[in-house]
């Protein structure tokens, strides 16, 4: 069973970037096999992790409920959808991709949801590491599409706006049915004068503190012009980031 880190927090705080330098942390240190799962409707781990993405989740269902009304016999939902799968799986060295899209319609999609939760779920058996990258109201956790969860980062930055995101995940993780084994705050882009007020402000939650990531201008210019965060090198954010997985027991 794959070892599962869920990143969450308000949009704009700081997700992906901190999942993508997750995802590279382990290709580069840790051994074994990595998916890496963009489960925000507002999809860009794949851009941030520069992986060209064709087909999302999202767009298998669509495609599924098309083609359904004209089947051929003996075609199932089933078998259509097993097909389907094998296109939205981006394979890389070490790190595997899924996206999910946008998020899960009417009820009437319940049974093709229902299809997908198992394969993520027989998906997570298959790899070593799960890195997911979560939409804020973290509606994909209270229909447990990550079974377990070993390691939920909750990122913030400055804005009290994303601290009242935090402290809303904190209360929403016991009302979950997924088991979450440990729990972090991360800060991310929080100048170095503000922590201990941020800091404090996180008193209150059930959440150990992890670090913070510095704003980093490199990373910055990166992303500017498009490339894969995996060519940040000795930055402070990467610097940071392994440090943090070190603290949390990831090589
Ligand atoms: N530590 C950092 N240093 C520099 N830029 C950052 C840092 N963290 C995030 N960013 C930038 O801030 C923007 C928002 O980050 P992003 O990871 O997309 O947030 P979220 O996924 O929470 O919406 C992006 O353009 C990203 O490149
Ligand atoms: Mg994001």
């Amino acid at each position: 069973m794959a070892k599962t880190i869920v990143v969450a927090g308000k949009g704009g705080t700081g997700k992906t970037t901190v999942a993508a330098l997750i995802v590279k942390h382990l290709k580069e240190h840790a051994d074994g096999s990595i998916l890496a799962l963009d489960a925000d409707p507002d999809a860009n781990l794949a851009t941030v992790l520069g992986i060209p993405v064709d087909k999302t989740i999202g767009d298998l269902r669509e495609e599924t409920l098309r083609a359904m009304k004209d089947f051929p016999p003996g075609m199932s939902k089933a078998n259509y959808i097993e097909a389907g799968l094998h296109q939205i799986v981006v394979e890389t060295e070490k790190v595997d991709l899924i996206t999910m899209g946008r998020g899960e319609g009417p009820s009437c999609y319940c049974y093709i949801n229902n299809l997908l939760r198992k394969f993520a779920d027989y998906l997570m058996a298959s790899y070593d590491w799960m890195v997911m990258d979560t939409e804020a109201g973290l509606e994909h956790l209270s229909r447990r599409t990550a079974s377990r969860i070993d390691n939920l980062i909750v990122v913030v930055n400055e804005s009290p706006l994303a601290m009242d995101c935090a402290r809303r995940i904190d209360e929403l993780i016991p009302t979950i049915k997924n088991p979450v084994k440990r729990k972090f705050l991360v800060l991310n882009n929080v100048r170095e004068e503000r922590i201990e007020t941020v800091k404090q402000k996180a008193a209150g939650l059930d959440l150990e503190y992890l670090g913070c990531i510095p704003f980093d201008s490199a990373l910055e210019q990166l992303v500017f012009e498009g490339e894969s965060i995996y060519k940040l090198d000795g930055s402070p954010a990467t610097l940071t980031i392994d440090e943090m997985m070190q603290t949390i027991g990831v090589e």
